[in-house]
């Protein structure tokens, strides 16, 4: 039996009125990818918010390492040992590479945590230089370390991002369409990736690119409307009727439904 290293049971959430999430429950397993698909607004990136606690959830449980928890506060995602991307890349134009991606081991995520951690003498914990570097060669990012982020391709960018997440080591990595805006080689070179890191990690990932969701996810989960409608492996979940209507019927999706896959 592989144990559970993320169990999300009943999660709701909302702005204001309306329901951005309602009643879903996901788990994922110790050194296993979950892809999480679905239509633009069912809900996927508000899920990463909830786990990450930049939404405040209405009622669910949170349940990491087999303990039940509150849902984290976002200061308390490095020591639980959790890391994110963004929807899109996000880095610190005033910092370099090296520095946006040791700032990923700050509990506040702050840039200003680089003075703190340069401190007086202007040096930063040795582990810490040489975790980013293995963090930025692991993306095969090695070259741009000196670099600012305005020296980068969008596609680079995605990596460093990439490599911020990955500084602190971390148990749980979600990442929120980290191969959108990529070309087909640098999706490959992502899925490669990620089926490497899954061996040290759990990888919850949102992401429309279904032909890469499929190569790379254990299971699928599909929302919709803020609802989970079905979950499983890839190729029983997509022959789910639910699933189904679901993408046809988001015409504004353009070409999502027939990208479910033959
Ligand atoms: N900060 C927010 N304030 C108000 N509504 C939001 C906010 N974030 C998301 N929503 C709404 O919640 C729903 C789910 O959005 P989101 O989680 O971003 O969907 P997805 O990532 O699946 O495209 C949408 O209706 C969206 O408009
Ligand atoms: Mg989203």
């Amino acid at each position: 039996m592989s144990e559970t290293i993320l169990s999300l049971k009943n999660l709701s959430a909302s702005f204001g009125g309306i329901t951005a999430l309602s009643d879903v429950s996901i788990e994922v397993k110790k050194n296993s990818v979950v892809g999480l698909i679905g239509p633009n607004g069912a809900g996927k990136t508000t899920l990463f918010n909830c786990i990450s606690g930049l939404v405040k959830s209405d009622s669910g449980t949170f349940e990491f390492e087999g303990k039940v928890r509150p849902f984290p506060k976002p200061h308390e995602l490095v020591d639980l040992g959790i890391t994110r991307t963004l929807q899109g890349v996000g880095l610190f134009k005033e910092l370099s590479v090296i520095q946006n991606v040791i700032i990923g081991a700050d509990k506040n995520y702050k840039p200003n945590f680089m003075k703190e951690i340069f401190g007086l003498s202007g040096k930063v914990e040795a582990g810490l230089v040489q975790r980013a570097e293995e963090a930025l060669a692991w993306v095969g990012g090695s070259a741009f370390i000196d670099k600012k982020p305005s020296d980068l391709s969008y596609p680079e960018s995605k990596r460093v991002a990439l490599a911020r997440a990955l500084v602190i080591n971390p148990k749980l990595l979600l990442l929120d369409e980290p191969a959108a805006g990529l070309g087909q080689d640098e999706i490959d070179a992502l899925a490669a990736l990620i089926k490497q890191l899954k061996r040290r990690c759990s990888i919850l990932i949102v992401e429309h690119h279904v032909d890469f969701v499929r190569e790379i996810s254990d299971e699928v989960s599909v929302l919709n409307f803020g609802k989970l409608i079905a979950s499983g492996h890839y190729d029983e979940v997509k022959r789910n009727p639910a699933v189904i209507e679901a993408y046809l019927g988001h015409s504004d999706n353009s070409g999502e439904n027939s990208k479910l896959g033959a």
